[in-house]
């Protein structure tokens, strides 16, 4: 056997099955995984091993999965028809015509696996100058996996798939993970002799294990401790147990790293989110996407937070929704506020009950406590914008600014039918309407003149007694 050399690394990831057990119109490598497709967990991991070249197997859908993976580095080959996971990997041979090394195979819906076991994969297979290695775990439960079939002295025999398997092949717990190092010349010359004589009518790439056996090729496997590294994800109910599991480490490293997390079980934080110390997160809360959170920050309950930025000492209180916001340091927001994107809140700024602000910014210590609609709007420093103000941004057509200078002092329900822009230290009548520009430090009232009618209200009582007298005595008759 003149097969092995151990120069160079390429990494082939298989991700052009069809994913039917999802019951999905998206690929299953797409389904998200505490914020991200699974297929990038892998990716991360192969490009952490630096290898020369990295080749991702796809099928259907290639503009939606190259997306996702916009990473210079790595490579896609076409399988246009998924007729296994052999025949998956026949498909890159052509790219590694002269690459001679080990190849690293992984599978795109095993997303857990960890580095240690790759790098480790990688040594034994080395050290041991094996022609193909194979990660392997013990399970109480093997259903849906290729069982590891050893002869009386443990050596490797063969991989076989569930659905081919005996009844006693079938109680076996240790399971393919379908990851494997295989030297370069080995693995093709040995795809070449796989058939699809089997229940599924597929190329399986595990045959070629039954191939080296009888050339004589060497063969191994290696073990991981924790099986749920070697998960394959199949169905949602596994995609829901690597969730779980991704979110409960996330919350532990967070936890590790001082944040306070009151209820682990009920709080959701994606992977990519980081937070600062002493920042407390309260339950059923939910921390998405690219976010960020400072230190010393307040997160009350049934907050949801999407690809912003919170700076240092916030409090969130109870009931928000922040999408793609950005929050300087000590501000406070809530409770039952609706930050949407494109809003800038300020230093000190104060966004209190039932406000909703879209695409403006908020300057530093500028106050909207209560039942307010912001759009389109610019609002300067130490402002004050009174319950009820709303800017009327849209005509039916087009959005239209809102312009409210430093220190405006706006009174409650008041309407801004933009645009319009408010100048500095202006005061706004409560119950206006404003439809013009109104100049720095000028009183804008724009509600009609009260009016008091002396003892109106005592007639009007007089006359109502009479009328309730009138109808008694007719009743009575
Ligand atoms: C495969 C293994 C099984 C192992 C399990 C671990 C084979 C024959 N079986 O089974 O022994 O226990 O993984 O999770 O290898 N793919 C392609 N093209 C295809 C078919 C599959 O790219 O034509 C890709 C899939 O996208 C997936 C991977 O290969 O990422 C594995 O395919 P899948 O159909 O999920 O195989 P399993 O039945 O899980
Ligand atoms: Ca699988």
């Amino acid at each position: 056997m003149r097969w092995l050399t151990l120069d160079g690394l390429v990494v082939i990831i298989l991700a052009a099955g069809l994913g039917k057990r999802m019951k999905s119109k998206k690929p299953k490598i797409l389904h998200t995984l505490a914020g991200q497709p699974m297929i990038t967990y892998v990716v991360r991991q192969a490009i952490a091993l630096t290898p020369e070249r990295t080749i991702i197997v796809i099928g259907n859908h290639t503009e939606e999965i190259k997306n996702y993976i916009r990473d210079d580095s790595v490579e896609f080959v076409y399988q246009m028809e998924q007729l296994g996971t052999g025949h998956a990997v026949s498909a890159t041979g052509d790219m590694l015509n002269d690459f001679d090394g080990t190849i690293l195979i992984l599978c795109g819906d095993v997303p857990l696996i960890s580095i240690e076991s790759l790098h480790r994969l990688i040594d034994v297979h080395r050290t041991e100058r094996n022609h193909l290695t194979c990660i392997t775990t013990t399970v109480t439960n093997p259903e849906g996996y290729g069982r590891v079939i050893r002869d009386d002295k443990g050596r490797l025999l063969k991989i076989v798939e569930e659905k081919d398997a005996t009844d006693i092949e079938k109680k076996t717990k240790e399971i393919n993970s379908g990851i494997y190092a295989v030297e370069k010349k080995f693995l093709y010359t040995a795809l070449k002799s796989i058939s699809n004589e089997n229940i599924q009518g597929e190329y399986y790439l595990t045959d070629i294990i039954n191939v080296g056996i009888t050339e004589g090729a060497k063969m191994g496997t290696i073990g991981v401790e924790n099986p749920i590294e070697v998960m394959g994800i199949n169905d949602r109910r596994e995609l829901s147990e690597a969730e779980r599991y991704l979110r409960k480490q996330k919350l532990n490293d967070l936890m590790l790293n001082g944040v306070t997390i009151y209820d682990p079980e009920n709080t959701y934080i994606h992977t990519c989110v980081t937070i600062g110390r002493d920042t407390t997160i309260y339950p059923n809360t939910f921390i998405e996407g690219n976010t960020t959170i400072g230190e010393d920050c307040v997160i009350c309950p049934n907050v949801r937070i999407i690809d912003s930025r919170i700076g240092d000492s916030v409090i969130i209180k109870d009931g928000c929704v922040i999408m793609n916001g950005e929050i300087e340091n000590n501000v406070s927001i809530g409770p039952f506020a609706h930050i949407r994107p494109e809003t800038i809140i300020g230093k000190g700024a104060k966004i209190g009950n039932f406000v909703e602000i879209k695409k403006s910014t908020i300057g530093e210590d500028t106050k909207a406590m209560h039942l307010s609609y912001i759009g389109d709007a610019t609002i300067g420093k130490g402002a004050n914008i009174g319950a009820g103000t709303i800017t009327c941004n849209y005509d039916g057509f087009k959005k239209h600014r809102t312009i409210i200078d430093d220190g405006v002092f706006v009174g409650s329900d008041t309407q801004f039918i933009a645009p319009v822009h408010i100048g500095r230290g202006a005061v706004i009548g409560a119950g206006s309407t404003i439809t013009k520009d109104v100049p720095p430090d000028a009183l804008a009232i724009s509600r009609v003149e009260q009016v008091n009618k002396n003892g109106w209200s005592l007639k009007r009582q007089s006359k109502v007694k009479s009328l309730k007298l009138k109808s008694k005595n007719r009743k009575g008759k």
